[in-house]
């Protein structure tokens, strides 16, 4: 049965397909139109799954929308209608949003595809990132916790799932929280508060934390209250989203915290309003990890499940991850390459098969590489055409090369195979580093990354390694796979890992099995053995305001615009020409 699963029309819109239950290829829209969190109708990635398959659109058994459409324009018709006439505002706005096109999705999709309305399905938004997290997992049961900003009436669900290779699988979310109340729409609206786009500066939020104490927690606090029944309610007098477009948060509130931050004010942590920026970033992130916990706390009595599938977009938050896994009870969490709305795109595929269609359930490979693969021979072509050197080399001799060239403190961009599904680069599409030395951190920052300094660099490291350098805790490894923990930084390497240590003294560390990327991890060996240490700064390969390279032009194009050293792709190894140094003008030398 050949499925193909959609998300778009929020943020981060992507398609995936599935084949005879396994997933065959997904990809976000925004790596291959180019526009960072690209929204629109997926198109371009919908035609590269076909095509990756060899599929037409006639083949395809089912098409399936990650959230049913009828449902959130239900959910803003009414949330308007109740806050009416404050809400007269923002409804042209969100109609504009949602009417305009996504009832119409049915429409939509059998009109670009061609396909006969019969054949498009339409799955929960919150099914749907169940499914990516749970359908994905190599676990036969667990609980599931999704929660993000909102879906169509949802904002977090629990529940559980069980599947037997070859057998049924069933997926039960047992409870949610509705909208306006929303631990995603609390974080993203200090996403905007302190001066950082929604839906992109989170993570940023997450990285300044680290600066501040939590010293407000109590204001925040007084925003949300937890409820007798374990779940939460938000004072909505303090937010403005349910009400307005254009801003998340109320006079009530800034009254609470103070002024907000001006997007383009610098955040100095030696002044007061600096640190006043910190403390809050610490505070929210503070109650956004205590409510998790004690939810999945609750949970696991619940469930007595010892493993925990997370997603939706608050599963991106690594520390709160972290401290799930400590504190919960549950011995394994379980987060997918893609937990956000992207991601929702393979959720939907695979819940459409194994629950809509009730086909046998399928082991799904534990990697993050369903992209498009790079063509190494198309980096060399364009790396000759530009004058650079270019040379294709055997495996052994490249990896002992890019080893020298790391150790020397080149930095290096990294093409391998298919690329990532989801928010980080993996080791397909990586910028690599020496993660020795604070400089490298800012070379990086100012040369090639251009972002704020309070954001930390990622190490990758073996798994075999990891627990040398890093404070992995039982289960801790599993989460760093995917890159969606933080971890403390061994006390006695910080400072010779100084690049990749966040203030804090954790790290967002990617423990790397051998099987899941072979070459990057022979690399990391390679590194080991001249330098002692086999870790390495893992970025992801793009600069600010782009997404992750994708294609071999893409990267080369980067490449030739940032303050990159060495470009590999495959066998295909570029390095930039030195700038001839201009001469020095006649006045100077006379
Ligand atoms: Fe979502």
């Amino acid at each position: 049965m050949k499925i193909l699963g959609i998300s778009a029309h929020y943020h981060d819109s992507a398609a995936a397909l599935v084949v005879d239950g396994v997933p065959v290829c997904a990809v976000q829209e925004e790596r291959l139109s180019r526009h960072k969190n690209d929204a629109t109708f997926p198109l371009g990635a919908i035609e590269w799954c076909l095509e990756h398959a060899g599929l037409e659109p006639s083949d395809l058994d089912a098409v399936v929308f990650y959230e049913r459409s009828m449902r959130k324009f239900d959910r803003i018709l009414t949330s308007a209608l109740r806050t009416f006439p404050r809400s007269w505002r923002s409804f042209p706005q969100a109609i504009k949003n949602s009417l305009g096109e996504k009832v119409w999705v049915r429409g939509i999709i059998a009109s670009h595809l061609d396909v006969p309305r019969s054949k498009i399905l339409f799955t929960g938004h919150h099914h749907a990132h169940a499914a990516a997290a749970f359908l994905t997992a190599p676990t036969p049961r667990a609980a599931i916790l999704t929660a993000d900003g909102v879906g169509e009436w949802a904002t977090l669900t629990v529940g559980h799932g069980e599947r037997q290779s070859g057998g049924a699988a069933r997926i039960t979310l047992l409870r949610e929280v509705r909208y306006p109340h929303s631990l995603g729409l609390l974080y993203s609206t200090f996403t905007a508060y302190l001066g950082f786009a929604v839906n992109e500066g989170e993570y940023k939020v997450m990285g300044l934390a680290a600066y501040g104490r939590p010293t407000m927690i109590d204001a925040v606090r007084k925003l949300i209250r937890r409820t007798p029944d374990g779940a939460f309610t938000l004072d909505m007098d303090y937010f403005e989203y349910q009400t307005t477009a254009a801003r998340s948060y109320s006079a009530k509130f800034v009254a609470l915290f103070g002024r907000p931050r001006h997007p383009y004010e610098p955040i100095d942590l030696e002044t007061p309003e600096g640190r006043r920026f910190a403390d809050c970033a610490a505070s929210v992130q503070r109650v956004l990890e205590d409510t998790l916990v004690e939810m999945t706390r609750a949970l696991r009595r619940e469930t007595g499940l010892p493993d925990l599938c997370l997603a939706g977009g608050v599963a991106l938050n690594g520390v709160a991850n972290t401290r799930i896994l400590a504190e919960s009870g549950f011995e394994r969490v379980f987060v997918p390459s893609a937990p956000g709305d992207a991601g929702c795109a393979l959720g939907a595929a695979l819940y459409a098969d194994r629950i809509y269609f009730g086909n046998p359930d399928r082991n799904v490979p534990d990697h993050p590489f369903w992209g498009p693969a790079v063509d190494a021979k198309a980096l060399a072509r364009a790396a000759r055409e530009d004058d650079q050197i270019v040379e294709e080399l055997d495996d052994a001799v490249l990896i002992d090369r890019i080893a020298d060239q790391l150790a020397a403190g080149r930095i290096v961009g990294w093409m391998e195979g298919a690329s990532e599904f989801g928010p980080r680069a993996l080791g397909h599409r990586s910028s690599l580093a020496a993660p020795h030395s604070s400089e490298m951190r800012d070379r990086l920052n100012r040369d090639i990354k251009y972002r704020e300094e309070f954001r930390p660099f990622a190490p990758v490291t073996p798994l075999e390694t990891a627990d040398r350098y890093f404070e992995l805790p039982p289960g801790g490894a599993r989460l760093a796979r995917f890159m969606s923990g933080v971890f403390p930084v061994r006390p006695e390497w910080r400072t010779r890992l100084a690049a990749v240590t966040h203030v804090d003294g954790s790290a967002r560390v990617q423990t790397l099995e051998r099987d899941m990327a072979p070459r990057l991890h022979a690399l990391l060996e390679a590194y080991g053995r001249r330098t002692g240490i086999p870790v390495l700064l893992n970025t992801s390969f793009n600069v600010a305001g782009e997404p992750i390279v994708n294609r071999a032009l893409e990267g080369y194009s980067t490449f030739r615009r940032c303050g990159m050293d060495v470009l590999v792709a495959g066998p295909t190894l570029v390095t930039k020409r030195a700038r001839v140094p201009a001469s020095p003008p006649t006045e100077a030398v006379a």
